[in-house]
């Protein structure tokens, strides 16, 4: 099994990517943490919680990270996951603490105690990571590589270039992948490719478990999101593909190259620049994720929300 710190700002498809790391045999889960995006760090460490408490994931500590990006505002993604970056389904009262550490700390000390590197999942944006490789350059060999949702190969949902997690710090996706770490990009361009049709909405309600009524719940809203804000009725879970790719790499294919992200550009600040024409100088410094077996990451989700309860 593969030891995984996930780090997330729930955030409707951020749920899904927790309960594939909580429930897939191949993955160790070892912490969750949190970090501002779709909502306030507030909302994003609840719905974590809510996460685990309606899936009844009790045995993961859970800690609280950055609650703005490195530099600037934060602005959140309410037209698609709602006030409380969590909209649709009832919340439940969380049955589940907080841990008194940062997400740094918590990091930090997972990172240590492991007997074996570790594989960082971000799936927000890189705020937390990137504190965590300021604070503790130290620890960059105990990271096994990172998986982050973010980017895109194409065009980009928050601007015409830049895709939200990484619009939301820049520069914290710059540090990251200038750190040396093994980083690997899963963008819109291979996330646009995991649709919420109603036959997976219907499958994910037929598994019966609570994990199952309450995701379909939030599938039916994040649906009604895009079709609103994107004119997309089938929305893309674009998170749990890190995670699907963590505990199963034949769910998607991937090509080594140079990723650069924009800093100051005029109208592409977040934009991701991934050289899948191999004409950029400069070493190949990251993997990009590009086709991902659809039937596949199906099943897995699947699979996952029937294991939970
Ligand atoms: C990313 O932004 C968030 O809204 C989603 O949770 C995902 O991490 C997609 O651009
Ligand atoms: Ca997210």
């Amino acid at each position: 099994t593969t030891p995984v710190i996930l780090d997330c700002d729930p955030g409707h498809d951020d749920v899904f990517a927790i309960w594939l790391a909580a429930a897939h045999p191949a993955i160790d889960l070892r912490a969750i943490t949190t970090v501002a995006g779709n909502g306030s760090l507030a909302h994003t460490t609840l719905n974590a919680r809510i996460a685990c408490t309606v899936a009844g994931i009790h045995d993961v500590p859970i800690a609280a990270g950055a609650d703005r990006p490195l530099e600037g505002e934060l602005h959140v993604a309410a037209d698609i996951h709602g006030a409380n970056a969590l909209g649709g389904p009832a919340l439940p009262e969380p049955d589940v603490a907080l841990d008194d550490r940062s997400a740094v700390e918590l990091m930090r000390d997972v990172l240590t105690e492991a007997s074996e590197p570790v594989t960082i999942v971000p799936t927000g944006p890189l705020t937390n990571v990137a504190t965590l490789l300021r604070q503790h350059p130290e620890l960059l060999a105990r990271i096994a590589r990172i998986v982050w949702m973010g980017g895109s190969t194409g065009r980009g949902n928050s601007t015409p270039y830049a895709e939200f997690n990484a619009w939301t710090d820049p520069e914290a996706v710059h540090e990251t992948i200038a750190s040396g770490v093994d980083v690997t990009m899963v963008g819109l361009n291979i996330s646009h490719q995991a649709l919420v049709t109603a036959d997976v909405r219907e499958r994910v309600r037929a598994t019966g478990t609570r994990t199952g009524a309450f995701g379909f719940e939030l599938m039916e809203f994040f649906c009604a999101a895009y079709a609103q804000v994107e004119g997309m009725p089938d929305a893309p879970l674009h998170d749990p593909i890190t995670v699907a790719m963590v505990a199963d790499p034949a769910v998607a294919t991937m090509v080594r190259t140079r990723v650069d992200v924009e800093l100051t550009g005029t109208h592409t600040r977040g934009a991701t620049s991934a050289d899948l024409l191999g004409v950029v100088p400069g070493e190949r410094n990251a993997n990009v994720a590009l086709d991902l077996d659809v039937d596949r990451f199906w099943s897995m989700i699947v699979d996952a929300v029937a294991a939970l309860r």
